[in-house]
């Protein structure tokens, strides 16, 4: 194989540069011609896709966000549009795929392998929902974000001897939530994996943090629990007078996608989309990297996208010792 292309699709997230630049190096380390698709299977299909060189990948490792740029493109689910998008791959002698993104996109990539195109995945997604890696790339660098503004969120509430409700991102996985809130310290933590205390325990909690002479009361929500971070504000905002504690609630929303990739996720990102580039130039296909403890290895597509990661309950026992 001489020449591949990568493209970075869906949620975007700190990291993907990291990648881009590990996988454009190694296989052009490796004597392989290398080209960016722009703006994710959209770009592809309409053959948005360019040589790259080492130097067009200099100055990225530190940039959140990703310079080919992302994009949903619900109509890659039709294998018709599929077919479009390898005939611009064909046209152009390009051998095989590189596919950065979350669960949505390592779909798109397993079925263009389905399809008999040789690609590789690697798994990036702030949620941290793919199964088969322990952590996905752009993870690490989120977490560190929620985790700075729940320190600061907590310097207020506790000026103000306030409840505070954050609400997290992660689309229907609690990881986000459960990780930030475990190393943030909350006293509560709500997520969809877990069914979790019913409204008035939500307040119980409250008024025990307040009575047991606690500062603040911090809740982590992630955005897919039910009924929702507004729900429980209603519900404490309706029992004010007896709760101690008064109520504010922060939505971290995109600010948790962006910035400086962390050194985890710079390290992760380099040896994934190294790693990736040498799978796909030795001829492996339908595979994802996947970290799995300290080392890379490699996981079938077809499996990583039939269920989300599960996740460590234990972490919100874990939680309720340390309250
Ligand atoms: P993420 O990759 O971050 O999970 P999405 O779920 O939005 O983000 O998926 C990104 C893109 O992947 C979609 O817009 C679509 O182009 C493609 N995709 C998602 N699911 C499939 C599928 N089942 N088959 C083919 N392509 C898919
Ligand atoms: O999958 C990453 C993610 O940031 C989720 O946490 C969030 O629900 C979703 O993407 C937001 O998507 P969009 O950028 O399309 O609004």
């Amino acid at each position: 194989m001489k020449k591949i292309a990568i493209l970075t699709s869906g949620g975007d997230g700190s990291g993907l540069n990291a990648c881009i630049r590990a996988s454009v190096r190694q296989a052009i380390q490796r004597g392989a011609e290398v080209y960016g698709v722009r703006w994710g299977y959209r770009g592809l299909i309409n053959g948005e896709i360019d040589p790259l060189d080492s130097r067009d990948v200099g100055g990225l490792m530190g940039k959140g966000g990703t310079f080919l740029g992302t994009a949903r493109c619900p109509e890659f689910k039709d294998i018709k549009v599929r077919r479009t998008a390898l005939r611009q791959l064909n046209q152009r002698e390009i051998e095989g795929l590189i596919v950065v993104g979350g669960n949505g996109s390592l779909a798109g990539a397993a079925a263009l392998h389905e399809m008999g195109f040789p690609v590789i995945g690697i798994p990036a997604s702030i949620d941290n929902d793919v199964s088969g890696t322990d952590m996905s790339v752009g993870v690490d660098t989120t977490l560190g974000t929620i985790l700075d503004a729940i320190d600061r969120i907590k310097d207020t509430a506790s000026s103000h001897q306030r409840a505070f409700l954050i609400e997290v991102m992660g689309r229907n996985c609690g990881y986000l939530a459960l990780a930030s809130g475990v190393a943030g310290g909350a006293e509560a933590i709500l997520i969809p994996e877990h069914e979790g205390p019913s409204l008035e325990q939500i307040s119980q909690t409250v008024v025990d943090a307040y009575v047991r002479g606690k500062q603040h009361c911090i809740i982590v929500i992630a955005e897919g629990w039910k009924p929702g971070t507004q729900a429980v504000a209603d519900y404490l905002l309706g029992q004010k007078e007896d709760l101690g504690f008064d109520v504010r609630v922060t939505v971290l929303g995109y600010v948790q996608r962006g910035g400086r990739p962390s050194i985890f996720d710079r390290l992760l990102a380099t040896r994934m989309g190294a790693w990736a580039a040498n799978q796909l130039l030795d001829g492996e296909s339908g595979m994802m990297t996947a970290l799995r403890g300290s080392k890379l290895e490699l996981f079938p597509l077809s499996e990583a996208v039939k269920e989300l990661r599960p996740l460590d309950l234990g972490l919100l026992t874990l939680s309720d010792v340390m309250d």
